[in-house]
């Protein structure tokens, strides 16, 4: 079990570092909301077409867990986070400065729960750099936070397609792409992104893609995912945001369109044999989908 005093030293550490060096530059963040998810009870460790029994919360010294009934799993337990442990995530995350400018600024404007966490961000940013990526879509850029984070990994002659609708985020984005030197990796398209999507391919850009992620209107994730399955290549990879819906898609008394359409499209990605897949529960969850065949 863990327990606060046997947690590293190097996590200590790193956790004052960080807060330090936060109150030097910075106006301290505001504190964290924790927002409870549905109950235990409709937790599952598998997706919802295998029958299980429910899991069951453990409250320990350091952090609840999950455990499942089923017996097949022994006595795995599976972390939940607090907003201490989720703290503790934040101060090991490297956020480059400029994009903590940019976390900063959007958090004052409206909407801004709809920006990808800085631990995300990481992860999409490191998904490039193990791939190798060089050609780049993003579907829903908002004022720019992951778009950013991608590009600031991209090589030089990395490549953008930043898909937004709306003038006044990009506005923001386009902004701080000048202030960090990344402007001419990023080609910004102002317009719904369907319409942008079959552009590329009405261009002849199938497979030439390497990485996507998909962070936009969440009924129509279906659509915007096939278009992106055309234009990534074979060994490429579509991340796909909120797939866990601030945890709606396991409470079957959730039954709005949204969260619906989530748990349709978290099936089919699930069905689907053109991808290797897995469900990361990081932020809102996140989808890492890999293209293993055309067909
Ligand atoms: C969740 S936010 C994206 C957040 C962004 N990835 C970030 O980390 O800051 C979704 C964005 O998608 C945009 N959007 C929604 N529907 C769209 C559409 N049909 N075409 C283009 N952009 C759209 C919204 O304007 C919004 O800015």
């Amino acid at each position: 079990m863990i327990t606060s005093s046997s947690l590293p030293m190097r996590g200590i550490a790193s956790i004052s570092r960080f807060t330090s060096a936060r109150c030097l530059l910075f106006r301290p963040p505001p504190p964290l909301q924790w927002k409870p998810y549905p109950p235990s009870s409709s937790r599952s460790l598998l997706p919802r077409n295998t029958p299980l029994k429910p899991s069951r919360s453990l409250q320990t010294e350091a952090a609840p867990v999950v455990v499942s009934e089923e017996d097949s799993f022994g006595k795995k337990q599976v972390i939940s986070l607090t907003p201490q442990l989720y703290d503790y995530v934040l101060s090991n995350v490297r956020e480059p400065r400029i994009l903590r400018e940019l976390r900063e600024e959007t958090a004052t404007m409206s909407g801004s729960q709809m920006q990808v966490s800085p631990d995300q961000a990481q992860l999409l940013a490191m998904l490039v750099q193990i791939l190798g990526a060089t050609r780049c879509i993003e579907v829903g850029v908002f004022t720019g936070y992951s778009s950013l984070a991608v590009a600031l990994v991209l090589p030089e002659s990395g490549y953008l397609v930043a898909c937004e609708r709306d003038a006044k985020c990009l506005e923001i984005a386009k902004n701080y792409y000048e202030r960090a030197g990344v402007s001419h990796k990023v080609d910004v398209k102002q317009a719904l992104a369907a319409d942008t999507l079959k552009s590329l391919l009405d261009k002849g850009e199938d497979c030439s893609y390497d990485f996507a992620f998909l962070d936009a209107e969440k009924r129509k994730y279906d659509e915007y995912f096939e278009y992106l399955f055309r234009l990534v290549r074979i060994g490429g990879i579509i991340v796909v945001d909120n797939v866990l819906w601030h945890g709606k898609v396991a409470n079957p008394h959730e039954t709005n369109a949204k969260t619906d359409s989530i748990r349709k499209f978290n099936q089919k990605i699930f069905m689907d044999k053109r991808i290797s897949t897995s469900i990361v529960p990081i932020g809102d969850g996140m989808t890492i989908c890999r293209k293993i065949a055309e067909t």
